[in-house]
């Protein structure tokens, strides 16, 4: 528990570069992370990016995988995942493309493409790290209440909650926000050697309570971290209001 969510953006930046020299990445050994979007982890790509931009850090031999995306938004689209990502991040590191994984909620066949990003993630032997957030509802990534905890990559249909809670990106209009998207599932998040969860604010501490408190339950999906390895979930004040 840190004080401000500007401090949990600075912990977990220098964690994600220590994790990733530590473990000697080079082109015979690629670092594997996981990467979430959404409000939270923002400070954390500023910092990362800065870290880059200062040689502290290089991004050259890390494979990059996205949580999730919308189905039937462009990859142009300010609100997609692609555009968040490359706007928020890609850009301002040293990535070559072929390294970057985006789910894409526009291919032929969506289900095709889930199963494919888990070949990806397997071929790649699986992720070393992988950082989410959680929405109010305790979902992470796109696994909403009563997803599935040993689930995978798939379509998923989108909890109304998660709607509400995301029409602040779409001119506050509920009409506008994608009613599916795809997702890793809970059981690629688990599969991970180590994860991180970054939770800041008020409104994700019930969910935080849920999640940690009581018992793992697939209503809050973030709960099933208890039962990893090595997870670390990474708060500030506002968000511990209900423990
Ligand atoms: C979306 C994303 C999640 C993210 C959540 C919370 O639902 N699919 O991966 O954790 O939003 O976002 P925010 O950090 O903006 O609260």
């Amino acid at each position: 528990i840190l004080d401000k969510p500007n401090d949990v953006a600075e912990w977990a930046a220098k964690y994600v570069m220590k994790k990733i020299k530590d473990f000697n990445a080079g082109p015979e050994k690629y670092f594997t992370l996981g990467l979430p979007t959404g409000g939270t982890p923002l400070g954390m790509y500023k910092k990362l990016a800065e870290y880059c931009k200062n040689g502290k850090i290089s991004f050259k031999y890390v494979k990059k995988y996205n949580m999730d995306d919308y189905v039937g938004l462009p990859p142009d689209h300010v609100q997609s995942y692609h555009y968040y990502m490359f706007h928020n991040f890609f850009k301002h590191i040293d990535i070559d493309p072929k390294n970057v994984h985006i789910l894409d909620g526009n291919a032929t066949d969506l289900e095709k493409e889930c199963d494919d990003y888990e070949e990806k993630i397997k071929e790649a032997g699986g992720i070393r790290l992988f950082i989410g957030g959680i929405g109010p509802d305790g979902h992470i990534a796109f696994n909403e209440p009563g997803s599935s905890l040993v689930s995978r990559t798939r379509v998923k249909t989108l909890a109304h909650e998660t709607l509400e809670a995301n029409c602040r990106f779409f001119d506050n209009d509920i009409t506008k926000v994608p009613t599916q998207a795809l997702t890793v599932g809970v059981q690629t998040v688990l599969d991970a050697d180590d994860v991180l969860i970054l939770i800041t604010g008020s409104s994700k501490a019930l969910a935080l309570h849920h999640c940690i408190e009581e018992g793992v339950n697939h209503m809050w999906t973030a709960s099933a971290f208890q039962q990893h390895k090595h997870t670390i979930m990474i708060c500030d004040e506002d968000a511990t209001q209900e423990l």
